[in-house]
């Protein structure tokens, strides 16, 4: 690939800065100053910017606590997104997969592989996501009913099936959740059709993926072999 294609899509700057980086002197190629941003170099070469070495990783794979009060978008002015809190990322095409709420919690998988975001997130696919909710309001057998039949969230048609699993109910109630969708605020909509409001969401889980319990909100850590093997294996991606 190109010197400047390697620099960009390794979060050096634009393909301007790092022509300038590179017309500057200050990137080697195998310890040889490289003076042209269209050299062609292989991804074992050791290239280094001002002296620091910088390898090529083809996929980056991470694992989010989302805590609340951050936005799951790729760059923000006003905001901080979820990709200003993964500090080591490696590459600067990196994106969530899907959304959550600015005031919802967990796991969110932020990687650049297209392929994969594209087989989780798509429709067809019908990849559980499974949360935890703090709603204001008793839930009951009706609504457990309601879910599983799929409830009117103002769309053409009701919302998929859902699993509602009531663990503390009162004023307040605690229920985990899984859809089978992922509709704009669909957890929220799904509970107001019932006449409850979402206190509280955090997601637990996408799939095989689950959100390591060693995490705090605002945490976040590379996935494993196994648990990218296992999304990749029930995506078919
Ligand atoms: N459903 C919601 O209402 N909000 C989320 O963030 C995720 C699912």
């Amino acid at each position: 690939m190109r010197l400047d294609k390697f620099l960009c899509d390794m979060g050096l700057g634009t393909r301007t800065q790092v022509k300038q980086l590179i017309r500057k002197g200050l990137v080697t190629v195998d310890g040889v100053t490289a003076l042209r941003p269209e050299q062609k170099v292989e991804t074992e070469q050791k290239i280094c910017v001002e002296g620091k070495e910088f390898s090529y990783v083809e996929k980056e794979y991470y694992m989010l606590n989302k805590p609340a009060g951050c936005i799951s978008a790729s760059s923000d002015k006003n905001c901080t997104t979820v990709l200003d809190l993964i500090k080591e990322k490696k590459r600067s095409d990196l994106f969530p997969v899907g959304r959550l709420d600015k005031d919802t919690e967990g796991l969110l998988l932020i990687t650049n592989d297209g392929n994969l975001a594209h087989c989780l997130l798509s429709p067809r696919k019908h990849v559980d996501k499974t949360y935890f909710a703090r709603v204001k309001g008793r839930i009951t057998k009706e609504h457990v009913q309601a879910f599983a039949k799929g409830v009117d969230i103002g769309e053409a048609k009701p919302s998929l099936p859902a699993v509602l699993k009531i663990e503390k109910d009162g004023e307040e109630s605690e229920v985990f959740v899984t859809i089978r969708e992922g509709k704009y605020h669909q957890i929220k909509r799904m509970f107001a059709a019932v006449g409850c409001q979402v206190l509280f969401l955090k997601r637990l889980s996408m799939g095989s993926l689950k959100l390591d319990p060693r995490l705090n909100p605002g945490e976040y850590r590379p996935l494993t072999e196994e648990e990218l093997r296992l999304l990749q294996e029930e995506t078919k991606c």
